[in-house]
């Protein structure tokens, strides 16, 4: 299946094929000159399909070789991004050489700001394996590296070339990670697809009656791939460089990173922390009267039941309050949020900083000391 994202003269195609790597290739030479091409991976992620992506890039006729860095969040660094410039310098980067960053989010966002940084540029390709960077960061050119002060604190807006999303990659990752994907997959149906939410409740009634760690078929986790990398290139379309609409993609996120910081980076993966910020921003929007409390339970059941968590471990308030960038002594401006109205529908409202607390106050088990 092919997606198009539409950027007036630096639009791309998103490729999300049923199969393998094979046809990679074949993919990028439609769209860039054959010649040496970067392959840059980590050695997770390397020891199953480097071979796989340098073998099909050399038959459809470039000269692959390949970059490693190190596997995991604690490697988006700085020194990662300055070393794997360096590496690739060294073998011989033009500004026409390609750059595939093949892995997940990690891997994407070090070397898509490598590719927008080096010799100011060059062309980049992004092919994602774990669910989350295949339904959300390889699509829509944010890149950037963490630094002691916060994630994603330096980075370029640079859009790949193509993009290409190979289901079958999916049979390695762990469950852990798929279901962490599938919470920006139900983010996504909820913003502006009722048909994939509704592919999400009809999957998470079969888990429940399965039992089973994984119980998504190729067929449905290439549809929720799809029907997501549609959701985003629409809104990216629409405002690359998130100067409005685009914010509307951080549904879920201000709870969302509140918990993920102030359980410790790591505790929990982004996309249960998206999940549980999404219930929460739900029922926040229920009081204030946005929504029906129906929506909210029944987002709050297909969370659950795709095996996602409602609720986060205990933390204290205090901690949200300050992960989510509130002072009760310097509170003040406002905030661009994401307010959901029905299934597929949300509306971006600028809210008092004073109401983040009350958003806050609809996650369950907070600690008041
Ligand atoms: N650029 C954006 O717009 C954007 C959006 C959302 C998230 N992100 C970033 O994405 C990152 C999270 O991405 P992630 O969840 O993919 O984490 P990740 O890249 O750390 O991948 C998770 C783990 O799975 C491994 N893995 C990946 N594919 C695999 C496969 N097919 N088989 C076996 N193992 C595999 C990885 O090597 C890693 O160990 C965060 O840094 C986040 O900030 C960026």
């Amino acid at each position: 299946m092919l997606i198009p994202v539409d950027l007036q003269g630096r639009g791309y195609p998103i490729h999300v094929v049923d199969g393998d790597l094979s046809l990679l290739g074949a993919a990028m030479a439609a769209v860039l000159p054959t010649g040496p091409v970067a392959v840059v991976t980590n050695p997770v992620v390397g020891a199953l399909y480097l071979d796989a992506a340098l073998q099909s890039t050399a038959a459809a006729g470039f000269q692959p070789f390949a970059v490693e860095i190190p596997d995991g969040e604690r490697h988006k660094t700085v020194q990662t991004w300055a070393r794997l410039v360096d590496d690739l310098l060294a073998a011989g980067l033009r500004r026409t050489t390609p750059v595939v960053a093949l892995g997940g989010g990690v891997t994407g966002d070090i070397t898509g700001f490598a590719a927008a940084s080096a010799l100011r540029g060059v062309p980049l390709v992004q092919v994602p394996t774990s669910l989350l960077a295949m339904v959300d960061s390889a699509v829509g050119g944010k890149t950037g590296v963490n630094t002691r002060l916060g994630k994603n604190q330096v980075g370029a807006f640079y859009q790949p070339r193509l993009v290409y999303a190979a289901i079958q990659t999916l049979h390695t990752l762990q469950p852990a990670e798929l279901r962490s994907g599938l919470g920006e997959v139900i983010k996504h149906g909820v913003l502006a697809d009722p048909a994939l939410f509704e592919l999400c409740e009809a999957q998470a009634d079969a888990s429940r009656h399965m039992r089973s760690e994984a119980p998504l078929s190729d067929a449905v986790l290439g549809e929720m791939v799809a029907r997501s990398c549609r959701v985003k290139a629409n809104i990216v379309g629409s405002d690359e460089r998130e100067s409005g609409l685009r914010a509307v993609l951080n549904l879920g996120h201000t709870v969302g990173h509140a918990v993920e910081t102030a359980a410790g980076y790591g505790a929990l993966r982004h996309g249960e922390c998206v999940a549980i910020g999404l219930v929460a921003e739900t029922r926040w929007a229920v009081s204030r009267g946005a929504c029906d409390a129906g929506l909210a339970s029944r987002i709050e059941h297909a969370v659950r039941a795709l095996g996602l968590p409602v609720d986060p471990p205990p933390l204290r308030r205090l901690d949200l309050e300050r992960a989510v960038g509130y002072d009760k002594k310097a509170a003040r401006g406002m905030l661009s949020t994401a307010v959901v109205e029905r299934i597929g529908a949300v509306h971006l409202e600028s809210i008092d900083l004073q109401e983040l607390p009350h958003m806050l106050s609809h996650l369950s088990g907070l600690l008041e000391t």
